[in-house]
């Protein structure tokens, strides 16, 4: 199809809260942590903002590609924790960089770098543009209420990113939306309008973890199968899965599904949790570095979360 990975980077801001700190904050435990979800510490943003990480993994994703801020035609963000609704993290990375191309966010919670990936490869297919800037970046460390032990173990703050170009190395991809706001819901900022009903929805993000994790499981076997399907590959020509760090049982129930080993599952959710939507091109700039990618590789990305969303595509490296 229309694009190729050029290069990836990302950023992790420094601070590290361990599950044995989250344990003096709420009812939990190390042991229940690592048995149920898999994550041992997550990075919480104490001072940088959401733009502040998505301009570092992006400095990083442009050193990897060997290219200019300049030569940028288009810079897409996916996120759900944006520093304001204007101007938009994309703009923000856009001007930090000294890139003078169009930029904006797209929010489709963990799914939001995967959309934003298939609207660059639109746009490059289109022949408007040639290399595009795509980041995931979140913040969502804001938006927890610290005291729930079912949300604020999960998640933890950063930003990947990857800049593409015109290539050939995008084969297949698959997006899907199934709107809902009962399983998993992030509240959005209220001013102080006297005309503002209030609802009953929580104002802190809520999460059914039963459900999302039904969902995850299907939706990840479902996608990849598909996209597989459609790129003409057999599911053992697939050299790396990259997924969404959720949840290490996730993953492990994906690798039982589809009947690809965990060794070809990248995982890293020890070390940085849930970041939503950098989740993925974290992983991706983490296994990239790793020196473990080899050119002609095949590699599925997969991602789900909020929306209900998911997506996938297959990448030859
Ligand atoms: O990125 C967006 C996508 N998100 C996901 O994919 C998340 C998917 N869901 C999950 O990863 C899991 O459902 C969770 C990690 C959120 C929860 O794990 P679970 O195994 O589904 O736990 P549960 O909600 O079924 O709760 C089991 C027990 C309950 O206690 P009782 O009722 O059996 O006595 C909970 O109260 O575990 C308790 N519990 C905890 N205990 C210690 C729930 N959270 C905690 C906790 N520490 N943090």
């Amino acid at each position: 199809m229309s694009i190729k990975v050029l290069g990836t980077g990302f950023y992790v801001p420094p601070r590290a809260v361990t599950n044995d700190e989250l344990s003096q904050m709420v009812d939990t435990s190390d042991e229940w942590i690592m048995q149920r979800v898999g994550i041992r510490e997550r990075r919480v943003s104490v001072d940088e903002t959401t733009a502040d990480m998505a301009t570092k993994a992006a400095k990083n994703a442009l050193v990897s590609a060997g290219i200019e801020a300049s030569e940028l035609d288009l810079i897409v963000v996916g996120t759900i924790s944006s520093d304001t609704a204007c101007p938009t993290v994309a703009g923000m990375v856009q001007r930090a960089i000294g890139a003078k191309c169009p930029a904006f966010d797209i929010s489709s919670a963990c799914s939001g770098f995967m959309f934003a990936l298939e609207t660059a490869a639109a746009y490059v297919a289109r022949g408007n543009v040639k290399n595009v800037l795509v980041i995931g970046a979140e913040r969502l460390s804001k938006l927890l209420d610290w005291k729930d032990r079912s949300t604020c173990i999960i998640f933890g703050d950063g930003a990947g990113a990857a800049v593409v170009t015109k290539g050939e190395g995008y084969l297949a991809s698959t997006m899907y939306t199934q709107g809902s706001d009962e399983v998993l819901f992030i509240p959005d900022v209220v001013g102080s309008s006297p005309f503002y009903e209030r609802t009953e929805k929580p104002r802190f993000v809520y999460m059914d973890g039963q459900e999302t994790f039904k969902f995850a499981v299907g939706r990840i076997a479902r996608d990849v199968k598909e996209v597989a399907q459609k790129a003409g590959i057999t599911l053992d020509r697939i050299n790396h899965v990259v997924t969404h760090q959720a949840n290490i049982r996730i993953i492990e129930f994906a690798s039982k599904k589809l009947k690809i080993p965990m060794e070809k599952f990248f995982v890293n959710i020890e070390k940085y949790g849930n970041t939503s939507a950098a989740s993925v091109p974290i992983a991706l700039a983490e296994l990239h570095a790793s020196g473990k990618l080899k050119r002609g590789d095949i590699v599925a990305l997969c991602a789900f979360g909020g929306g209900l969303s998911s997506a996938a595509c297959i990448i030859k490296w």
